[in-house]
């Protein structure tokens, strides 16, 4: 798998998750297999302005790369100055969030708002500014269209090929869809017809076989997994996740780890609470279990309940 002239080891990529694909999840993932993975989507007002908890999303360290960073905003020249900032560090992709439907996000003009008609030359620009301040390929990842009577992503995926984009992730579901309904996987196999730039399925996908499935079936390039990989960082592996609790604790204490080691404090515990009771689901005891991580005061008395 390639884009532009990033070599991948092999198609599975960590999607962009706010909230969750910090840097401890993101090195996680890549140990399972993961071939790339994306940080959470980074506002280019934030970078612009230099504002620390923007900046703290970009730390890195070298056994990450592969990785991306997901930029999303709504005026070229800013997302063109953002780009020549992050691809100033070490950071293999620059990715462009034409998706997101999160009211704040579109009421500003970004996100999945840039695939309405009214805002197609806008998209274009966009992609364009950040493509020419890019020393990195640059991606986008958008949806199938602003809703059912839209689907508009085959022709959308066009314009940002000649706008200069080296790679498309389409997560086939409609703005309207919001996170309901399946995705369309009809509407990916229309992309990959439509371009010639590698295209990257998204959507649904709940296994590593699942993902192999979605490439057969729509001859996508690669595939990107979200809510698959949440609690399930074994997704990337073709065994997948482990069915005895003894089989899943020794990735559970390599998370808590690199949490130690890569989460600020402030974010520490949240984060691990939620990461690992989400990786005992569906064990026996996992509701137990789950209470008892959630009355934990810290990380080192999480640490010390998963050795009893
Ligand atoms: C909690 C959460 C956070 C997300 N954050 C982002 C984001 O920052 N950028 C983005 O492009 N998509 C984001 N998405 C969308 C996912 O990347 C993905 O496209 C979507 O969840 C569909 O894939 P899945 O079914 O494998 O989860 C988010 C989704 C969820 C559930």
């Amino acid at each position: 798998m390639r884009i532009g002239p990033l070599v991948l080891d092999n198609p599975f990529i960590l999607a962009p998750l706010a909230g969750y694909t910090d840097l401890a999840f993101r090195l996680l993932c890549h140990e399972q297999g993961a071939g790339l993975v994306v940080s959470e989507m980074i506002s280019c007002h934030g970078l612009n302005y230099g504002q620390q908890q923007t900046i703290a999303m970009l730390k890195t360290v070298p056994e990450e790369r592969p990785w991306a960073v997901q930029l999303f905003g709504s005026e070229p020249e800013s997302m063109g100055r953002a780009a020549a900032t992050v691809s100033a560090m070490p950071v293999d992709l620059i990715d462009i969030n034409m998706g997101c439907p999160v009211p704040k996000v579109v009421k500003k003009h970004c996100g999945v708002a840039l695939m309405k008609p009214e805002n197609r030359a806008l998209a274009e620009q966009l992609i364009q500014a950040v493509v020419k301040n890019s020393g990195v390929p640059v991606t986008v990842k958008f949806r199938s269209g602003w809703d059912d009577k839209s689907i508009i992503a085959p022709d959308f995926a066009r314009m940002c090929e000649a706008a200069g984009a080296a790679a498309v992730t389409v997560h086939a579901r409609t703005w309207a869809q919001q996170f309901g309904g399946r995705a369309d996987r009809s509407v990916i196999a229309a992309v990959k017809r439509a371009v010639k730039i590698p295209v990257i399925g998204n959507g649904d996908i709940s296994s590593h076989a699942d993902g192999l499935a979605m490439m057969a079936e729509t001859g996508c390039d690669a595939v990107m997994i979200g809510r698959g990989a949440l609690g399930n960082p074994w997704i990337f592996r073709p065994e997948g996740r482990p069915e005895s609790l003894a089989g899943r604790l020794p990735l559970i204490r390599r998370y808590l780890e690199l949490a130690q080691e890569h989460i600020d404090t402030g974010k520490l515990l949240f984060r691990i609470k939620n990461h690992v009771s989400r990786c005992l689901a569906g064990l026996p005891g996992a509701v137990a279990a789950r209470q008892e991580i959630m009355a934990c005061p810290d990380a080192s008395a999480l640490a010390e309940l998963l050795v009893k």
